[in-house]
Parts: C-alpha cells; structure tokens; sequence
C-alpha cells in the first residue's frame, strides 16, 4: 500500500492526490483520503484507482484543508470495497489513521475491544489498530503520540501507520515497523509517504524512519523521533534526495513499462560506470572490494530473491559457477525464511531486490545474519530498507522502476551479477586472462546490442497482433536462458493474464509436451551459442505436433529460420551475456500484446510492485 500525509500551508488535497498517483505502484485496488477542514475531518474512500478516488473526492468535496492524508491499497485483509478502503476512523470519530502492512494478531485484540464495546464496520486489521489506540488514549489519558506507541506495543506485525486526532489537528503521529516510510522535510511544512517520489518536487531533504520508529510530526515544531520500544529519543539523520522529477515520469512514451525497456542500454551503462574499466582489465565495486576476503572464503554462495529478482538470481548462479566456480544455491525468499535452512558463517547471502523493501527477503536477510552469514545487498533503490539491513552491496543504478513489471531493473541486476562473477573470477584466477579481457570488453558493448535488439520492436508487435488471443504460452530455454524463459513467461503472466510457463526446454517432453498443438504458441531462445543443436532439436519436437514456433535467434541465423513460424533476431554475443538480449524481445512481446488486449500495462490487476506484506 502507499501511504502520503501533508502538514503546513499548501492546500493538502492536490498535494495528496498526485503523490497517491505516484504511488499507485504500491497498490491500486482502493484509495482513500481524508483532510482536516478547520472544523471536521473529511473522509472520501472509494474500491478502484486514486482517478475514482479524485472523481469521488470532487463530489463530496472532500477538497479542503491544510492538513490530511491518503492511501493507496493493495488488499491483504478483507476485499477491495469502499468500506474496507483506507484511511479508517476509530469508534468516537476524533481519530482516523492510514496503514500499510499487516497486524498479525488483530483478531485477539479485535475480541478484546469487541468486549469493551467497539464496533466494526469494516474487515481490517487497520479499523482494530485505530480502536486500540483510542482505548489507550482513553484509559491511560494520554496524548496521541503516547496512546500510539502503547497500542504498538502490543501488536504483532509489520506497518507503517500515520495517525491523526481530531482534537489536535496541527500533528500527524507516524510509525514504522517493516513498512517504509519517509518524512519530507520543508519550510513550515512536512510530507509523508511511502517513498520520497510524492514530495520531490517540495523538497530535497527527508528522513526515512528505521523499523520500531516513530515521529511526532507537528506544525512549526522540530521534528521528534523515538524508540516505539522505550520511548528514547533519536537523532534523525537528514538525507539529501537525488530523486529528480523527470525521471519518475513517462518522457513521452504510452506507459512507463516502454519507457523503462527502452531505458535499458542507458542504464546498463549506468550499472558498470566507475566499476567496469575494460580497457585496464579492472573491475571496482566498493561493497566487494571491502569484504573481498569473504567473497574468497565462501564456500558457497547464497541468493534469495523474489519474482523477476529470483530469475535475475538464477541467471547469476549460471554465471558465476562457471566463471568463479564458487556454489551458488538460489532460493525465493519466502521458502528460505520459513524452511530452517542450512546457513554457515561462511556462506556469502546475495539479496536481490529491485524495491529493497520486500518483505520476504528482509526477513530472509535478518535469518541469515542471525546465523553469522555475510549479507550483499543488490538493490535499485537507494536507501531502502535491504539496502541498509546488509552488511555491504552494489546498487544497480536503474533509476525509478515504475512500471510493475520488472524490465530495467533485471537487466542491471545481471548486469552487476556479471561484474562480481568476473571480479571473483580474477581474484581466485579461476578465468585464463584472455578469456577475461575478452569478457570485459564485450560487457563494454551490450548496451549497444541492447540498443539493437530493441529494433526488435516492430517484429514484436507483428507477432504479437497474431497471437494476441492465445490462451496458453510457452516459453522455452537452455542454460543461461532457462531462467529468461522464467522471466519470459512471467511478463506475459503479469501484464497480459495470458496463461504462460517457462521451462528449461530439454524438459518439455516430460510434461508440457503434452499440451502443444495448432493453437499453442511455443517461444523458443535459440542464440548461437551454447546447446544450439539440442535447442533445434527442441524446436523440431515442437514442430511435428503442430506448435506454433515463435523463436529468439542471433543474427544471420538459417537453421531454426527455416523450422520457426516467425524468428526474432538479436546481436550476436558471448553465451554468458546472452539473457542481456534475448529478455529484450520477450519484454516487448509480453508490452505489445498487453497493450493489443487492453489491458493496463503499468498496473496489471492484483498486483503490486513492492510487496511489504508477506
Ligand atoms: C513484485 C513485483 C515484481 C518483483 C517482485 C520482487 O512481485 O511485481 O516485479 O520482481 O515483487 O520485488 P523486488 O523489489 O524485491 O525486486
């Protein structure tokens, strides 16, 4: 969910609006908003997107005030419906709160208060945390600030909550556990939200609250931080935003999902600039060069991720095995954290993580410190909360992913994956020095192959226009683009709800096999390099039952041309860089066919691009 609150001199409602729109990436099934109007507080809330919310808002005239905040759902207890929207008020109305996250033991406490005579008229776990701190506050007589920090001590879970009172409408009492939240910091004024993207363009300095957090946000006082635990004072550290406006929107393009395939070349570039000098044989990336020593020692390599990051993982695993020959074992998050796994000191953990903020592989990040392991961190956004959970790590230097769908960020994640196998690659000289510079000079020239394979655009949408109506897809790979037929399959899933599974292709005849026929689209990523002929073989499996064979192919390509329904052709590379170029296309083919099937690209039913709740 997202979260934004303003306090100072603008009128809030414009202010809460756009910031909510730029959060709708953490969720869109509802929204919400209420504004303190110098008398009342407001509320409009509405099922659907923050466009519903705005049209309703308008209606209600919800629209007034100095002071207020809103909230973007993504649902995790009860069904996206008006009711179930944020923000919630508490039983006497004085108090309304916003959250994102999950209180796990709501139904208890909800039995408790249910006893004490409180009401419910939504199914949220939110309705009972506001309840809770009203109790407090009226038992202990206390402020809000202290009513919210008693009521969080009892609660188990994960949130980031902001809270208002009624009766004391200069402040907005905000805390975090799991959850992130930012506080903008301008003249006479405070925004704040998920993530810095809804105040930007107001200021350049904020705070990010650490977990067990809270703060006292109040008109024309200095800003107070605490310990949620015992209450002691913290010294919150101003951060200086390098966020600028143009980069979080769309520059053109229809959907930012286009715009950030396209971005790609340029931020590869971005990924390796200062880390990769080819022309000395050098490879630099501070968070590996301070720890070297554990990267050396390891005995295995760790990677836990989630969603497109775990496919970027498993292309990592193909090529730092073969470059620097340390085990890598790749698991989701979810499984590793929950399964008592094996973890030993000298383990090196990988984390991959786009937003850095996703649940399961924080909590898979903490398990493995608590077991001694070395924590790297691969993480786009900067100072996200795996970015500062891990003992060290390398930013992928993406720029903000918008679009649900990971593109840019799958890219550049391989793409420093690729650094650090080539790195531990030199340091254990387990790569011949030839093969070595030829490697690094050739990493020199993908963004330029990104940049061609991207021509692919127009025979993309060709294929996509005749495909547009299938049902079931197939996506399959060998080796290194096993893991991109994953992640092939994946983007159409996601964006098109196009059933699709990808699979290594020399398993397709135990099982898949059995659904080809006429109507069945087959994807096939058959560069030239590497099981080439197992791969064409495949290919002629596919085509005597009537598949229809739609084919990634490097350049100048005749043999699968002359079996494939229709060939894709992207430039020629070494086969450890190959998932670089044959993603592209199946990126656009998924974008084109979403966008032919009237779906909504950037924010696909049901999902939600960082997933804070486990
Ligand atoms: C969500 C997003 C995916 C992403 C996954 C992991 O499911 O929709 O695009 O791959 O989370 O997110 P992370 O931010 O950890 O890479």
């Amino acid at each position: 969910c997202g979260i934004v609150g303003y306090i100072g001199h603008r009128d809030a409602y414009p202010v809460i609006i756009k910031g909510l729109h730029r959060l709708e990436y953490r969720g869109y099934d509802s929204a919400g908003i209420v504004l303190y109007d110098g008398k009342d507080l407001k509320l409009s809330k509405t099922k659907g997107k923050v466009s519903d919310l705005e049209a309703k808002a308008e209606s209600e005239k919800t629209t007034i005030g100095k002071i207020g905040m809103g909230h973007t759902r993504w649902a995790t207890h009860g069904v996206p419906n008006d009711v179930n929207s944020h923000p919630h008020f508490s039983n006497s109305g004085k108090l309304v709160i916003i959250h994102n996250g999950i209180i796990e033991n709501y139904e208890p406490l909800k039995q408790e208060l249910i006893k004490r005579g409180y009401t419910f008229k939504s199914d949220t776990d939110t309705e009972v945390l506001v309840n809770l701190i009203e109790e407090v506050k009226k038992k202990e007589n206390c402020k809000l600030g202290k009513a919210v920090q008693v009521a969080l001590n009892q609660v188990i879970g994960a949130y980031a909550i902001a809270v208002i009172d009624v009766e004391k409408p200069d402040e907005i009492i905000v805390a975090r556990l799991g959850s992130p939240l930012a506080i903008g910091i301008g003249e006479d004024e405070f925004f704040i939200a998920s993530d810095a993207t809804p105040f930007i363009e107001y200021t350049s300095n904020a705070i990010y609250l650490e977990d067990e957090e809270m703060a006292i946000v109040r008109l024309h006082k200095p800003l107070k931080v605490r310990k949620i635990k015992d209450d002691s004072l913290v010294d919150p550290y101003i951060q200086e935003l390098q966020l600028n406006l143009e980069q979080i929107e769309k520059g053109g393009y229809d959907h930012f999902m286009m715009k950030e395939i396209y971005e790609q070349p340029s931020v590869i570039k971005d990924t390796y600039r200062g880390r990769l000098l080819a022309n000395k044989g050098i490879i630099q990336m501070s968070g590996v060069e301070d720890n070297i020593e554990k990267f050396l020692n390891a005995k295995r390599i760790l990677i836990v991720a989630c969603g497109t990051s775990w496919h970027a993982g498993l292309v990592a695993e193909y090529i730092i095995e073969e470059f620097s020959r340390i085990p890598v074992e790749v698991e989701y998050a979810s499984e590793f954290r929950y399964r008592n796994p094996i973890i030993n000191k000298d383990d090196v953990v990988i984390a991959i993580s786009q937003s850095g903020e996703t649940a399961d592989t924080l909590a898979a990040i903490k398990l493995a410190k608590e077991n001694g392991a070395f924590v790297f961190g691969v993480c786009n956004v900067v100072g996200s909360s795996i970015s500062r959970e891990t003992h060290a790590g390398a930013y992928t230097h993406a720029g903000p992913e918008i679009g649900v769908a990971s593109t840019k960020a799958f890219t550049t994640q391989i793409t420093i994956l690729t650094l650090l196998a080539l790195r531990l690659a030199k340091a254990k000289g387990t790569m011949n020095n030839s093969d070595y510079q030829r490697y690094l000079l050739e990493l020199e020239l993908i963004p330029e192959k990104v940049q061609e394979a991207l021509l692919t655009n127009d025979v993309a949408k060709q294929i996509a226009e005749i495909y547009k109506d299938a049902t079931n897809c197939l996506y399959l790979g060998r080796g290194y683009n096993f893991p991109v037929a994953l992640e092939g399959a994946l983007k159409l899933k996601e964006i098109s709800y196009i059933h699709a599974e990808g699979y290594p292709a020399a398993e397709m005849k135990h099982g898949p096999i059995a659904l080809i026929d006429e109507s069945m689209p087959v994807i096939v990523i058959a560069p030239n390099k590497g099981h080439y002929d197992k791969v064409v073989s495949n290919i002629q499996e596919i085509k005597s039952r009537s598949g229809k064979i739609i084919a990634v192919v490097t350049k100048g390509d005749t043999q699968v041309k002359a079996l494939a329904d229709h060939v894709i052709e992207i430039p020629e590379t070494n086969e450890p860089f190959t998932p670089l170029l044959t993603t592209i296309p199946l990126q656009l083919l998924s974008y084109h066919i979403a966008v032919l099937r009237g779906c909504n690209v950037d924010q696909p039913r049901n999902l939600a691009k960082s997933v804070t709740v486990e």
